[in-house]
């Protein structure tokens, strides 16, 4: 069988893991992998490449992907549906492993379903927030980049009195935001799914201070809420704005949080905005071996002719999970969030 392999959405670190466990598998087992570039473009626009052993070699350690990433999306493309059945009709590829998040496992559901495409789905994203999984490969990464970011803050904001506000990835859900402010000892933590006033976190740093800790590091997810106690909240999204020069506004929430903090509390407040730090380079050994798993279990489901599913971890297993469960977005644990407080 030819087997195309792809990746979509955002990078991740892991990605070069998944295509090297998989495509290393079906090698073994007589099977031909190909890459298709730039996600479900690749197929859609029949841009190939080989996935033989020196193209698979030296990959495990590597950040990014070698098959490149886009959000082509077939069904937003008048063509798109037709030129996937045309690449079927042509033999293309016999299956296709889609390696990206919860946007891609909706495309990739839809083609099972509508064009009968057989297909298996891997999870990806740093933000940890596929439903139907455990863990996405690239979140152990992200929350290692932003730990030891808290800890390089701790010093500096120690130094001046300040408090610091870090802003971390996490779109739809505080996984990141959770367990980094674990990880490094925040003082506060804001993310998606829970709204805390900018009085509350202003009266916990305050009272930082009458205990005698003249600094503070507090950790937002970009995808948080900006609220205050009279009850109004609002997403501050960056880019949402033009200037007057028609620059894009550039603070997203932690921008805006620092300046309500700094007013409030009257202590002198910056912004970090980690971005896509946290998404680059070189994958941590967990993520490595997750990674490795889940490209390993797809190519076996392929070769089993599970499609229509998508690999995922339950407690410490690998199982197969149908992609038509895997809608919405999965929230952060709040007993990790209520672990953290006990810090504040
Ligand atoms: O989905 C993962 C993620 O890290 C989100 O948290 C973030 O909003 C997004 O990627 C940003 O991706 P890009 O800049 O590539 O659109």
């Amino acid at each position: 069988m030819r087997i195309g392999i792809l990746t979509a959405g955002g990078d991740c670190p892991g990605l070069n893991a998944v295509i090297r466990g998989a495509g290393r598998r079906l090698l073994r087992e007589g099977h031909e992998p190909i890459g298709l570039r730039r996600g479900y473009r690749g197929l859609a626009h029949a841009d190939h490449m080989t996935l033989d052993h020196p193209a698979l070699s030296g990959l495990l350690p590597m950040g990014g992907t070698i098959l490149s990433t886009s959000s082509y999306d077939p069904f937003r493309h008048d063509d798109g549906p037709q030129r996937v059945r045309d690449a079927m009709a042509r033999k293309d590829v016999d299956a296709v492993i889609a390696i990206g998040g919860e946007h891609t496992m909706e495309i990739t559901r839809e083609l099972h379903a509508q064009l009968d495409l057989p297909v298996v789905g891997v999870p990806k994203t740093i933000d940890n927030d596929i439903v139907g999984t455990d863990r996405t490969f690239g979140f152990d990464t992200a929350v290692h980049v932003a730990t030891e970011a808290i800890d390089r803050l701790h010093s500096t904001a120690q130094s001046h009195d300040r408090v610091m506000v870090v802003e971390v990835m996490g779109r739809n859900a505080g996984w990141i935001a959770v367990m980094a402010g674990i990880a490094g000892g925040a003082d506060g933590i804001l993310v998606p799914e829970v709204d805390v006033t900018v009085e509350e976190l202003a009266a916990n740093i305050r009272r930082r201070h009458d205990r005698g800790k003249d600094f503070s590091i507090i950790v937002v997810s970009e995808g948080a809420r900006l609220a205050f106690a009279d009850g109004s909240s609002r997403k501050v999204r960056a880019s949402d704005d033009t200037d007057e020069y028609g620059y894009e506004r550039l603070g997203g929430i932690g921008a805006a949080l620092a300046k309500e903090l700094e007013e409030a509390t009257g202590y002198e407040t910056r912004v970090v905005v980690l971005g896509h730090i946290q998404r680059g380079g070189t994958p941590t050994a967990s993520d490595r071996i997750l990674a490795t798993r889940y490209g390993v279990a797809a190519a076996d489901a392929v070769l089993d002719g599970a499609f229509g599913t998508m690999v995922a971890l339950d407690g410490s297993e690998i199982t197969r999970i149908p992609l038509s469960d895997v809608v919405g977005v999965k929230p952060v644990d709040l007993r990790l969030l209520e672990l953290a407080k006990t810090f504040f």
